[in-house]
C-alpha cells in the first residue's frame, strides 16, 4: 500500500512549486510516484474545473460548489489515487480535503459536519497519510499570484484578502483538528529552496 500526501494552502502559497520539486526529488530516489490535483485530476474533473471558474458561473451557491468539488474528488480518488496506492505508489495531491473545510466551510459558511460526511463518501473513507499545509499571509500570496507567469486565473486567486484570511484560518483549524496528527504546517513565506529542504527532511523521516 502506498501513501497519499496532500499539499494544502491558499492560492499562491507555493503548493505547485513544492510539489514539482519533491516530485523530481522522489523520481531521483527511484520511488514510484503519481501526481494529481483538485479540481481537475481526471478528464471528467477538468470539465468541473471549468465550471467552477468565476467567469463561467460567478454566482454558484456554496452548496453547489461543495458538491461539484466533491464529485471531482470522488472521481480522482477512484480513478487515480486508490489504484496508485494499491500499486504501492506515493501519490502527491495538489489540494485535498482541507480545502473544502477552508473554502466552502470557513470561507462560505457551509456546515462543517456536512462537509465531513460528504468528504468521507467522496474519498471512500480513505484519508491522506500526510498533509503539508503551506501557511502564508494572503497579502504575500496575492503578490506572488500577480507576478506569476502563465497565471492560471481561478476563482480563489480573485477573491478578496478578507475572504482569504477566513480561508487561511480554515486551513489552520483543519490542521489543528486532524485526529491522525499527520499534518506538517510549514511557513510558506520562506524561500523556495528552504521549504523544499524542510519537505525533503520530513519525507526522509516520516514518509519514505
Ligand atoms: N517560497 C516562495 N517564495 C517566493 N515565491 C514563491 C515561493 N513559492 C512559490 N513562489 C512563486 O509564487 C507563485 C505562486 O506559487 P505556486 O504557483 O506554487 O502556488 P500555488 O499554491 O500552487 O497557487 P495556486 O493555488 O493558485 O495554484 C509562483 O510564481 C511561484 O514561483
Ligand atoms: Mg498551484
Amino acid at each position: 500500500m502506498g501513501k497519499w500526501i496532500t499539499f494544502e494552502g491558499i492560492g499562491g502559497c507555493g503548493k505547485g512549486t513544492q510539489i514539482e520539486l519533491i516530485y523530481n526529488w522522489l523520481i531521483e530516489q527511484d520511488i514510484q510516484i503519481v501526481k494529481t490535483k483538485e479540481p481537475g485530476g481526471t478528464e471528467f474533473g477538468s470539465s468541473i474545473r471549468k465550471l467552477v471558474l468565476p467567469d463561467q458561473h460567478p454566482k454558484l451557491s456554496p452548496f453547489t460548489e461543495l458538491m461539484l468539488f466533491q464529485a471531482d474528488r470522488h472521481e480522482t480518488v477512484k480513478q487515480i489515487i486508490i489504484p496508485a496506492l494499491n500499486q504501492g505508489a506515493i501519490v502527491l495531491s495538489d489540494r485535498g480535503p482541507f480545502g473544502t473545510i477552508a473554502y466552502q466551510g470557513f470561507g462560505k459558511g457551509v456546515d462543517l459536519d456536512l462537509i465531513d460526511k460528504i468528504t468521507v463518501e467522496a474519498t471512500e473513507g480513505r484519508k491522506p497519510d500526510f498533509t503539508f499545509l503551506l501557511d502564508i499571509d494572503p497579502e504575500i500570496a496575492k503578490k506572488r499570484i500577480k507576478e506569476r507567469n502563465n497565471s492560471e486565473i481561478d476563482q480563489f486567486d480573485l477573491e478578496e484578502i478578507q475572504f482569504q484570511e477566513k480561508v487561511r484560518k480554515g486551513f489552520i483549524d483543519a490542521a489543528k483538528n486532524d485526529k491522525a496528527k499527520k499534518v506538517f504546517t510549514i511557513d510558506g513565506s520562506k524561500q523556495i529552496q528552504e521549504i523544499h529542504y524542510e519537505i525533503i527532511n520530513i519525507f526522509e523521516d516520516h514518509i519514505i
